[in-house]
């Protein structure tokens, strides 16, 4: 221990070197000093409202606790490890600033409720940025999808290719798991915005606070009914990993279509030089280094996931220093979200060409309107499952004579089934098979364009 002693005078003797690097948090915690001293302001302001102490008092801890953001904001405030961490570190340098009074300050508070408010206080702001940054990647994909709603794209099921789509269905997609993400957290929001502060060590506290003031103070929606729960619990911060994975799970399938898609095999996008790398040793190469590393960076937020429920589910009520184990992790998926989301905008935005003239070569080149040919006989009375199989016949005699469907004779056509009629090539043509599909909520040119407009109506409304 330095000068100051952390602890009551139970204890006689300092911590190990070790044990005191190792019980402290302050080397992570520090980011959440700003919401400290906001948390810390209204508790001063609480103490001097309810009379617990006066108003000039109340006054001088929340000036002393300003000129620390203003230190920390100018680079001028560097807690060591004896600080343990920032709830320590704060109340040390406010009692060098405003002197003894600076010990009233944690009257009728513990760390406990005070981490748990803190946390709730930066993951509130976080969730804000996260949901601003959805937004903008929706943006830049309606921008790209209004850009493609003629240009077409093989749609594959099984990896395999199953019907042609208009490219713009196919970036609405991702549009619209982004709207859920963007609506999860908002959801989430609710409740990371209620308060535990007042809670106490564990029991609330023998002093006349107003807990409902203080939470109006921080624009929190509610507080804590039960002081227990108050203080132990991490369900909020669970619920934003389970959010923050679904993004990751979004924003890597979108990687792993990008990869693809860049690929020779593919050659459905170009990769533009300012968000592509080249190999240090094959001069040739152009990698997708951006969506590789927003696939791989997924599986950390999972991890982080995984890791904040197991620390819970065997913890007794109440406050237990496992808990001091949330912090890294959750800071951990706010800033793996953060870049991951600005990256994929940006490899949206400027970093991909898509090939028009390869994807309208590349949806003339297989039997994906054979499903067409099938509801064409259908459409004719021919009962479906009879016409899949007939179907399914042309398909196997049309690989053996090397032959696609629209190489067919109308002969040949017509010896199938009669039914068949010369309108059979503009039925089967691959812009005719995806206008076909106009069911709501089908690839359909006409569907699209609606789509697009109810997706810009959906995000200017909100
Ligand atoms: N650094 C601690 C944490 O992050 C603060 C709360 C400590 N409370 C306690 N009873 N030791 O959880």
């Amino acid at each position: 221990m330095t000068e100051q002693q952390t602890w009551s005078q139970r204890f006689e003797s300092a911590l190990h070197p070790a044990i005191a690097r190792f019980n402290a948090s302050i080397n992570f915690d520090i980011q959440l000093i700003e919401y400290d001293l906001t948390g810390s302001q209204a508790h001063a302001k609480m103490l001097a409202h309810t009379g617990i102490i006066s108003q000039a008092e109340g006054e001088q801890l929340v000036a002393g606790l300003e000129q620390i953001r203003q230190e920390y904001r100018q680079g001028k405030f560097h807690p060591g490890i004896e600080a343990e961490d920032v709830h320590f570190a704060v109340e040390r340098r406010l009692v060098e600033i405003v002197g003894d009074l600076g010990k009233k300050l944690h009257t009728a508070r513990s760390r406990n409720d005070q981490v748990g408010t803190d946390t709730r206080l930066y993951l509130r702001d976080q969730i804000q940025q996260i949901r601003n940054q959805l937004r903008e990647f929706q943006l830049v994909l309606l921008d790209i999808a209004e850009q493609h709603v003629e240009t077409l794209i093989p749609g594959y099921t099984h990896l395999q290719r199953a019907q042609p789509l208009s490219l713009a269905h196919h970036l609405l997609a991702y549009f619209h798991m982004a709207q859920r993400d963007w609506e999860r957290l908002a959801d989430v929001s609710r409740r990371v915005n209620i308060s535990p502060l007042g809670c106490g060590a564990l029991a609330g506290t023998t002093f006349p606070i107003d807990r409902h003031y203080t939470a109006q103070l921080l624009d929190f929606e509610g507080v804590y009914a039960n002081s227990l729960d108050g203080v132990s619990d991490r369900d909020f911060a669970i619920e934003f990993l389970c959010a923050a994975s679904l993004i990751m799970v979004h924003l890597s399938r979108l990687s792993e279509e990008v990869i693809l898609w860049a690929s020779e095999e593919f050659r459905f996008v170009t990769l533009k030089d300012s968000c592509a790398t080249g190999s240090s040793i094959m001069p040739q190469k152009k990698n997708p280094d951006v969506p590789e590393l927003v696939r791989g960076k997924t599986g950390r937020v999972f991890g982080h996931l995984q890791a904040m429920l197991v620390m819970m589910k065997g913890l007794p009520l109440a406050y237990n220093k496992d808990l001091q184990e949330d912090k890294e992790g959750l800071f951990d998926s706010v800033n793996t979200v953060k870049a991951c989301l600005q990256a994929m905008t940006i490899l949206l935005q400027e970093g991909l060409e898509f090939r028009k003239a390869r994807l309208e070569q590349a949806v003339t080149e297989d039997f994906s309107n054979a499903t067409d040919v099938a509801d064409y006989l259908a459409a004719r009375g021919v009962p479906f499952r009879e016409a899949y199989n007939l179907v399914g016949k042309v398909v196997k005699t049309s690989i053996a004579a090397g032959k696609l469907l629209k190489d067919l004779s109308l002969e040949e056509w017509k010896q199938l089934h009669p039914a068949f009629a010369a309108d059979i090539y503009e039925a089967i043509s691959p812009r005719q098979v995806v206008a076909a599909r106009n069911s709501y909520g089908g690839t359909g040119f006409a569907q699209v364009r609606q789509a697009l407009v109810a997706a810009r109506a959906q995000i200017t409304a909100e």
